[in-house]
């Protein structure tokens, strides 16, 4: 019977043969031969509109810095990175260029010509290279969002086939996502009016979707939820309480004023101070922070492909 044929079959058979055909292909590797690892990295706050066409909107707070960093890092270890980030927060390889680049990093010689000025052209030189590299060897895929509604949808699609990595995925979802929203169909369509005097707004709450996402979207994956409070006496708490929730893997724990020092990974078995360390040479938190969860992750593929 020609392959064609085959194909047209009940839904039920076509429908088994396909999941046939996935579940016995050989598991897709990297360059090195090694089974490919892939991170998904949420960076950034999300928005909710207030107006559909918005004018005011709520919006959660993240510089998107930890996500751009730790992409740096597990681009370095290897691992092909999805970097799910909100419009306009700090990009990998970008930390040491100035807020506003193309207007500080450059100078106009003649009417024709453009420089990088000497004080900054290391700096550029080493985010287009090592930026470039990355894209070039498949290892970096940058995916924006705004709003709420554009970051879960996208989480939706992107962990949806991540699901056939199976163990070998990471989900790192730092991301500041909002707590509640405003449902599209009960939003104004436009901007609300002063005139008519306080303004009075019930929101409703955001589904939790790390449930979903351990449960429904990739069961098998490495999942890693962060965890932000300014009140340091509760971190632990509620961190630990998170893991058992959502089954997550680790909870990364930090505090708004010092998370740039220091982070508490906390899993079933262990609480983990990581701390940055300039005299040590460990000048972000985010690079022992990436190293361990990479350990960790090695073990957790192997024990689960056993
Ligand atoms: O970006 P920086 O300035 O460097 O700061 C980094 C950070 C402090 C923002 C980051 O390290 C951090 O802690 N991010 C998580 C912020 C937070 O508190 O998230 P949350 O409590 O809203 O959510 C906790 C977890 O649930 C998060 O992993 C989030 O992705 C997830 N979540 C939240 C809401 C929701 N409806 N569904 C979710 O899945």
């Amino acid at each position: 019977m020609d392959s064609r044929n085959k194909l047209e079959g009940t839904p039920a058979t076509v429908d088994a043969e396909i999941e046939s055909f996935f579940s016995s292909a050989p598991p897709l590797k990297n360059r090195n031969g090694g089974p490919r690892r892939v991170v998904c990295v949420t960076s950034g706050g999300t928005t909710v509109p207030l107006e559909q066409r918005c004018v005011r909107y709520i919006d959660n707070f993240s510089s998107g810095h930890r996500g751009a960093a730790s992409t740096e890092y597990f681009v370095k270890a290897g691992y092909a990175v999805i970097f799910l980030y909100r419009r306009g927060t700090c990009q990998p390889y970008c930390s040491s260029l100035p807020d506003d680049p193309l207007l500080e990093c450059f100078e106009s010689t003649n009417e024709s010509n453009i420089q990088v000025l000497q004080e900054h052209s290391e700096a550029v030189k080493t985010a287009i290279v090592e930026n470039r590299d990355a894209v070039k060897q498949g290892l970096l895929l940058k995916l924006p969002f705004t709003t709420i509604f554009e970051y879960l949808q996208i989480l939706r699609i992107i962990a949806l086939p991540m699901c056939n990595l199976g163990p070998n995925a990471i989900f790192y979802l730092a991301a500041a996502v909002s707590d509640f929203y405003v449902p599209w169909q009960s939003m104004a369509e436009h901007k609300i009016q002063s005139a008519s005097g306080p303004l009075n707004m019930q929101l409703a709450q955001v589904p939790k979707m790390l449930s979903v996402l351990r449960r429904d979207w990739a069961p098998l994956a490495f999942c890693i939820s962060f965890k932000l409070e300014t009140d340091s006496k509760i971190l632990l708490e509620k961190a630990d309480a998170a893991l058992k929730k959502y089954n997550m893997n680790m909870v990364v724990a930090n505090e708004l004023s010092t998370r740039k020092e220091e982070v508490v990974v906390v899993t079933s078995e262990e609480k983990i101070l990581v701390r940055r360390n300039k005299a040590m040479g460990v000048d972000e938190v985010e690079n022992p922070l990436i190293q361990l969860i990479v350990e960790r992750h090695s073990a957790y593929m192997e024990s689960s492909n056993q």
